[in-house]
């Protein structure tokens, strides 16, 4: 068990802590960060947590100004009996590495990241939910901390974990807006790596969903703007024929956790799944030969989200209920949760005073 260094404890509640159903998503950060720096010389440091007012970002470093910045999104649960499990954390510590490896920063061993989550979430026990209203989100994000200028990797990085605690998402439906002018990522670029560029390159392709009267953005393939890609933070599937299809994971998509969990589920079930590109136009024609079944979205924060329309604006796709989204957003809250034994080894135990 890794101990929080003496002088810390447990973060209290605040008096007006609200019910697990309001807390929303990313409103209320935790009081604390883990974290340990990185030098060039002296490599990883210890682990420590610190007040997250603690520490600051120097605004000439290449963090700030370069973008020399990587993150990852994982979810805390607690389970029937009161106990917290990270779920998929070493999948998320090699993506991290993966993330950072593409931006020439260093990559964190997956012990220190282990560590230092672990540390996130003892700090924190009491903001994780009760078993089945929510969860403790952790952003593990790994920037350039040296305070210079200079376009050269940084002499010195630091990953800290920030913590914040959210309502079960749930299971409601949208509307999403093909982007056909703007795009998020192109072969070779960054499109792979967790890193605040490509949100910064997808912000305006979101509020042009929101204008447009849309919940959310489908990107679309930089070259001919017709294969979709993957939403604004979720990985996408859909229903035609008897298949379950999601684009392939060539450099420009986030290789989502989830997908990956939702994939092992769908084979598990039997269902025929592949990965492959897919255009509007074969969305469209499979629509008018009545094969559109169900359509969903996939991250760690909205779980599986359904999808009841894609439109450029042109043309409309509509998606049927099969009731396959739902069964599936079952499934993976009962692993995540674990409140099955199925898929156990995705879940990695936090110890905590209250259950050690
Ligand atoms: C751009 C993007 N795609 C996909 C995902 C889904 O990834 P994951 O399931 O690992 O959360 C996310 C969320 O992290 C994302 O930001």
């Amino acid at each position: 068990m890794h101990t929080p260094p003496t002088g810390l404890y447990e973060a209290p509640l605040p008096a007006d802590w609200p019910e697990p159903e309001a807390l929303g998503f990313g409103r209320i950060l935790g009081p604390y960060l883990a974290h340990a720096q990185h030098g060039e010389d002296s490599g990883w440091h210890a682990p420590t947590v610190s007040a997250r007012s603690a520490l600051s970002v120097p605004v000439a470093g290449g963090g700030l100004q370069y973008g020399f910045s990587v993150f990852e999104g994982l979810k805390a649960y607690r389970d029937a009996d009161g106990r917290i499990h990270l779920f998929r954390p070493r999948d998320h510590a090699r993506r991290l590495q993966q993330s950072a490896q593409r931006l020439v920063m260093p990559e964190p061993p997956e012990e220190v990241f282990m560590t230092l989550c672990q540390l996130a979430v003892q700090v924190h026990a009491r903001y994780v939910p009760p078993f089945g209203r929510g969860s403790l989100y952790l952003r593990p994000t790994l920037y350039a901390e040296e305070d210079a200028l200079g376009f050269r990797p940084a002499t010195r990085h630091r990953l800290a974990v920030a913590v914040t605690p959210c309502s079960d998402p749930l299971p409601k439906s949208q509307r999403l807006w093909a982007e056909t002018e703007l795009i998020r990522a192109a072969p070779g670029g960054l499109g792979a790596a967790k890193t605040g560029g490509n949100y910064a390159a997808g912000l305006a392709g979101q509020m042009r969903a929101r204008a447009n009267g849309f919940d959310d953005v489908v990107w679309l393939d930089a070259l001919t703007h017709r294969e979709i890609a993957e939403a604004g933070t979720m990985n996408l599937f859909v229903q035609i024929g008897d298949e379950v299809v999601t684009p392939p994971l060539d450099g420009t998509i986030l290789a989502g956790i989830t997908r990956d969990s939702v994939l092992r589920l769908l084979h598990a079930d039997g269902v025929r799944v592949s990965e492959h590109r897919i255009t509007l136009d074969e969305l469209a024609a499979a629509g008018m030969a009545g094969q559109l079944g169900t359509a969903f979205g996939v991250g760690t924060a909205a779980r599986l989200v359904t999808i009841s329309e894609i439109s450029d604006g042109t043309t409309a796709i509509r998606f049927r209920d099969t009731g396959l989204a739902a069964r599936l957003y079952e499934r993976l809250k009962q692993v995540q949760e674990g409140a099955t034994h199925a898929l156990r080894e995705w879940r990695v135990a936090v110890p905590t005073p209250q259950n050690p």
